[in-house]
């Protein structure tokens, strides 16, 4: 549940510089933000100090990793009029928020996160006892917080630090959230709705506490959700107070798990650079045709006279994701009874990706010719997620008690 609905139409989603992207992202991670950058307030990051927790070692290609990643966003969709798109290191305050959440975030909360030690187990030929790499969580949480963002896209993986943030927000609010004086406080702030409102406020309030009445939760904070001459500020003294908690300084955000991309790979594993099995975004079209026609088939079908079975098949896994039902029914009958070949069969795949890519492909082109515009596309998106930190971090330091001077 998500204590503070206020702020649940916020997005922040990041992704580690990794280069050129692939068609596993595309159908994994960047079709749901093209959606989602319509229907919410959308903060998208390159995760660059993300990706100095295991590549500390390889430092001097992110530079061009942040740049590919911001193309390819840019190519396949992302708008900068629609969302907000920057660099992680370029905005400092994920640094501060992150340092001052790591004094009340205890040890054993970040030991017990999965990937702390399966990760360590699958790269064992790199140094992972890193407090770094143990405090990565952790910097999500700021990643996020930061924001107050409502909602996360993440994959399946990624949950577990979602839930991470979850406490450490809740945490935080049970720490600092008590300023002096907040029951009076609260009460100006409901006065500060007319009349009407503070009573129907008041009223809603005393059901849920006294009897659990989530329905008049849910009125009460429609209610302050409609609010328009109350400040931020004391929106969010009511949303603590209607619980029955302090201030909640920094919201809880939920997880909006990204159904696990369908992309297989060429190979029929799922598609990743590890893998070397996968078709890039700005691959040309010859050589887009030419991984095609070199993948692997049902191993039954030797000679064109021998018939196949589509499920053993990784070719048939792309018609799953890029064709018609018409097609999809040429291919089980051709295959199965030996009436088509393999070549005719990788044929309208060939075709849907060059369709899919074409756009794509000139428009990272375009970009790539102009990186300024990259740059400046970039830099602004961090200006504006700037000022969204910033304030944040004014709230957080208020709260603790470190606004002075
Ligand atoms: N850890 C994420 C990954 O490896 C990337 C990431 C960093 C992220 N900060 C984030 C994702 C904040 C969502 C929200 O994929
Ligand atoms: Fe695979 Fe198509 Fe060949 Fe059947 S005909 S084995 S589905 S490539």
């Amino acid at each position: 549940m998500n204590s503070n609905p206020s702020q649940n139409n916020r997005v922040l989603s990041g992704m580690r510089p990794t280069g050129k992207l692939h068609l596993g992202h595309l159908h994994g991670v960047l079709h749901n933000w093209l959606e989602l950058q319509h229907t919410h307030e959308c903060f998208f990051f390159v995760a660059d100090w993300h990706a100095l927790t295991t590549d500390y070692d390889n430092t001097q290609i992110i530079s061009q990793s942040v740049t590919d990643m911001a193309i390819d966003w840019l190519a396949a969709g992302v708008s900068p009029s629609a969302a907000t798109m920057f660099v992680q290191s370029h905005v400092p305050e994920h640094a501060e928020l992150h340092l001052l959440l790591s004094m009340i975030t205890p040890l054993s909360w970040l030991e017990r996160v999965p990937t702390y030690k399966d990760q360590q187990e699958k790269l064992k030929e790199k140094d992972l006892a890193t407090y770094g790499f143990l405090g990565y969580p952790l910097l999500q949480s700021a990643d996020i917080l930061v924001y107050k963002a409502g909602n996360v896209p993440v994959g399946e993986d990624q949950v577990a630090h979602v839930e991470l943030t979850r406490e450490v927000a809740r945490r935080f609010n049970f720490l600092y959230g008590k300023e002096p004086g907040f029951e009076e406080k609260a009460k100006l702030a409901i006065g500060k709705m007319g009349k009407k409102n503070a009573k129907l406020y008041r009223e809603h309030r005393k059901r849920y506490q006294e009897q659990g009445d989530l329905e008049s939760l849910d009125v009460a904070r429609a209610l302050l959700e409609s609010q328009q001459n109350i400040s931020i500020g004391d929106k969010e003294r009511l949303f603590g107070y209607l619980e029955g908690g302090g201030k909640i300084v920094l919201p809880e955000p939920q997880a909006l798990l990204t159904k696990a991309s369908k992309m297989p790979g060429l190979d029929g594993q799922k598609m990743s650079k590890s893998y070397h099995n996968t078709i890039s975004l700005r691959e040309d079209a010859e050589v887009v045709a030419k991984k095609v026609r070199t993948m692997p088939t049902d191993p039954a079908r030797v000679r064109r006279t021998d018939p196949g079975e589509p499920e053993k098949c990784p070719v048939w896994q792309f018609h799953e994701i890029y064709s018609s039902d018409e097609v999809k029914t040429w291919v089980q009958e051709g295959c199965r009874n030996a009436g088509i070949g393999c070549i005719d069969c990788k044929q309208p795949v060939i075709d849907a990706i060059e369709n899919e890519l074409k756009p794509i492909r000139k428009r990272a082109q375009e970009y790539a010719q102009d990186e300024s515009t990259v740059h400046s596309i970039i830099k602004e998106g961090c200006e504006k997620a700037r000022d969204v930190a910033r304030d944040t971090l004014d709230d957080v330091k208020q709260a603790i008690g470190l606004s002075y001077w």
